[in-house]
C-alpha cells in the first residue's frame, strides 16, 4: 500500500489526475442533487408568491442592505424555536429570488416577525429605532416614507419573477398595478387581492393615506413574512423537549 502510495507522491502528472477525480467525484455528489430541486422542495399549504406590493418591498429590504443585521432562517434549536417560533422551512423561501436567509444576526431574525408588531410600531422604528427601542443600533430609514413608489413596471417586474420559476398567472401580472394599489389601502374593494394572494393584509401601512411610499411596501413585506403557513397544524411536541 505505502509503495504503491510512494508511484503516486513522486508522480505529479499521475497525483494531478487522481486529485482532479477525487475533487470531481466529491463536487458530482454536491452538484447533481441540485437538479432535482422541484423535487427536493416540498409544496407546503399556504406558500403562496408575494403579492405586488410585498414584491416591492422585499426589493426595498435587499436595496438598503436589510440583510446585513437580519437572517430570515430560524434553526431547529430549541433556543431559536422558542425565540422565534416554529424553524423555516424550505418551501417559506421557494419563491425567493434571491434568497433572504442572511449570515449575520446584528439585529434579530425576521423570519417570523409578520404581525408581531403594528404598522404604527413599524413606521416608529423604522423612521428613528431609539424612539421605540432606547438602546438600538439599527439606522434609520425616514426618508423611506417620502419616496413614493415608481410601479410602471410591476407587471414586468412580475413576469421577470416568473421566468425564473415562480408562478404568476397572467391574470396576476396583468391585475399587478390594481392589486398593489388595493393592498396598500388606495382601493377599498380587496376580493382580487385576496383571490390572488390569500392572506395579504392590506392598508395604509405609512399612516399617509395619499401617497403609496417605500415605506409602505417595506412594511406590508415586514407583515407577511412567516404568516403564510399554518404552523399550528402541526405537531409541535418534537420541539417541545
Ligand atoms: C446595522 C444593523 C442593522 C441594519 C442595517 C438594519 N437593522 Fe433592523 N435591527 C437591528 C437591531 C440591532 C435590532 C434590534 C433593536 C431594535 O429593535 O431596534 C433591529 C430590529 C429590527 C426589527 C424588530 C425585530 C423584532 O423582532 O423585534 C425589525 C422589524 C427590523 N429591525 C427591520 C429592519 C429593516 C426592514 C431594515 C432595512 C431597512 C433593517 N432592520 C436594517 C439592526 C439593523
Amino acid at each position: 500500500m505505502l509503495i504503491k502510495h510512494e508511484k503516486i507522491e513522486t508522480n505529479v502528472i499521475l497525483m494531478l489526475v487522481l486529485t482532479l477525480l477525487t475533487v470531481s467525484i466529491g463536487g458530482l455528489v454536491e452538484i447533481v442533487p441540485l437538479y432535482t430541486i422541484e423535487t427536493t422542495i416540498e409544496e407546503v399549504d399556504g406558500v403562496r408568491p408575494y403579492s405586488p406590493l410585498e414584491l416591492v418591498g422585499r426589493n426595498v429590504y435587499i436595496r438598503e442592505g436589510c440583510y446585513l443585521c437580519h437572517s430570515q432562517q430560524i434553526r431547529p434549536f430549541r433556543d431559536e424555536v422558542e425565540r422565534y417560533g416554529h424553524y423555516s422551512i424550505a418551501a417559506e423561501s421557494m419563491y425567493d429570488h434571491p434568497f433572504q436567509w442572511g449570515s449575520k444576526r446584528t439585529g434579530p431574525d425576521l423570519a417570523r416577525v409578520g404581525g408581531k408588531y403594528s404598522n404604527e410600531w413599524h413606521v416608529a422604528h423604522l423612521s428613528d429605532p431609539r424612539s421605540v427601542v432606547p438602546e438600538s443600533i439599527m439606522p434609520g430609514y425616514s426618508f423611506l416614507a417620502n419616496q413614493e413608489l415608481d410601479v410602471s413596471d410591476i407587471s414586468a417586474h412580475l413576469e421577470t419573477n416568473r421566468i425564473v420559476g415562480v408562478p404568476y398567472s397572467d391574470e396576476m401580472i396583468a391585475q399587478a398595478a390594481a392589486d398593489l394599489a388595493a393592498q396598500a389601502g388606495a382601493d377599498e374593494d380587496t376580493d382580487g387581492l385576496l383571490a390572488r394572494y390569500p392572506k395579504a393584509v392590506s392598508g395604509d401601512f405609512d399612516g399617509d393615506a395619499g401617497r403609496i411610499t417605500e415605506m409602505d411596501a417595506l412594511i406590508s413585506y415586514l407583515q407577511m413574512l412567516g404568516t403564510l403557513v399554518d404552523f399550528s397544524r402541526y405537531d409541535h411536541d418534537d420541539l417541545q423537549q
